[in-house]
């Protein structure tokens, strides 16, 4: 591995084995803990981040290594005054990796063209491999596999969680179902659909979307939904947006239709009320703060692998 870009790129042996690693990192801290002594992750943000920068800047620091955080917005390049290239070129020479988390795939993808060091996709337009490896660290914890299972997700489904999300469960044969509205402001990249058809075929996972969201849910093991408002959406977009989503809400109605022991997942922020009630979310059947604890291991893993270490 030599970059971490997109989930599409990984083999099911290489997820199970970030996976695995990651649950080693969790019960033996000391044995890791001084891995990453004098190297040095660059984490580039374009657009906000709670959970990821604080997970990655701790494991880094709990490996002894030094995490730098750098906002972009006065940066040279955000400011048009410097290429990407020199960029990758010139940040390659002070440390040992960098994640990006880039409103832009083809921004990060140039990044990664251009850098002599590895490179991690916090979050692209494209997909957030970090967030659903760490889910899938989650799933292997509470139901003790990472294969057969069938994963619900409610609501907008043009985003980067739900296609890292149609990516994993197309590579680990998985099955997923989207249930969203037919409108192409919600419903995923044709692009990416085809990309998923391809890896499904390849690895015999089973990606189905309707628009029926009591159909996706029915003997589901988890239900996956994401905020109806992601960082990019002008606040002008919130009444449409609540009404076209609404039905796909994930509320004690949408649960009911479910399992017994079905959970919940959200990468969060979430916003109680749109596209989850807070009797879900914070019920007995919600696992996302564990979802967020596990970001920390998996990152561990990822640059530990990454650094060959
Ligand atoms: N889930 C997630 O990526 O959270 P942040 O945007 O806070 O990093």
């Amino acid at each position: 591995m030599e970059n971490l870009i997109s989930l599409s790129n990984l083999k099911p042996k290489e997820i199970k084995y970030l996976i695995e690693r990651a649950e080693r990192i969790k019960v033996d801290y000391p044995k890791y803990a001084r891995r990453l002594f004098e190297k040095t992750l660059l984490m580039m943000f374009e657009a906000p981040s709670l959970r990821t920068r604080i997970s990655f800047e701790v494991a880094m620091t709990q490996l002894h290594g030094q995490p730098i955080n750098y906002y972009m917005e006065n940066s040279p390049w955000k400011l048009g005054k410097e290429s990407i290239e020199d960029v990758a070129k010139t940040i390659s020479q002070y440390c040992n990796v960098v994640a990006a988390r880039l409103y832009s795939h083809t921004n990060l993808k140039k990044l990664a063209r251009h850098s002599t060091i590895p490179v991690i996709n916090m979050m692209t337009n494209n997909g957030h491999p970090c967030q659903i490896l760490g889910d899938f660290l989650t799933i292997k914890e509470e139901l003790g596999t990472l294969e057969n299972l069938k994963i619900a997700y409610l609501g907008d489904a043009k985003n980067n969680v739900t296609y890292s999300l149609m990516r994993i469960c197309a590579i680990t044969n998985n099955e997923l179902v989207i249930a969203c509205p037919k409108d192409k402001e919600y419903y995923p990249e044709q692009r990416v659909i085809n990309e998923v058809k391809k890896l499904s075929k390849k690895y015999k996972g089973k990606i189905k979307i309707t628009d029926n969201p009591l159909e996706a849910v029915k003997g589901a093991d988890i239900i996956y939904t994401d905020s109806w408002m992601s960082y990019r959406i002008p606040k002008e977009e919130k009444e449409k947006r609540i009404n076209d989503l609404k039905p796909y809400q994930v509320n004690k109605k949408i649960f009911s239709k479910a399992k017994k022991n079905t959970k919940f997942m959200h990468c969060l922020p979430a916003t109680r009320g749109h596209e989850v009630t807070a009797d879900i979310i914070d019920g007995k059947n919600s696992i996302v703060f564990p979802q967020a604890k596990n970001r920390m291991y998996i990152q561990k893993a990822i640059l530990l692998t990454l650094l060959g270490r």
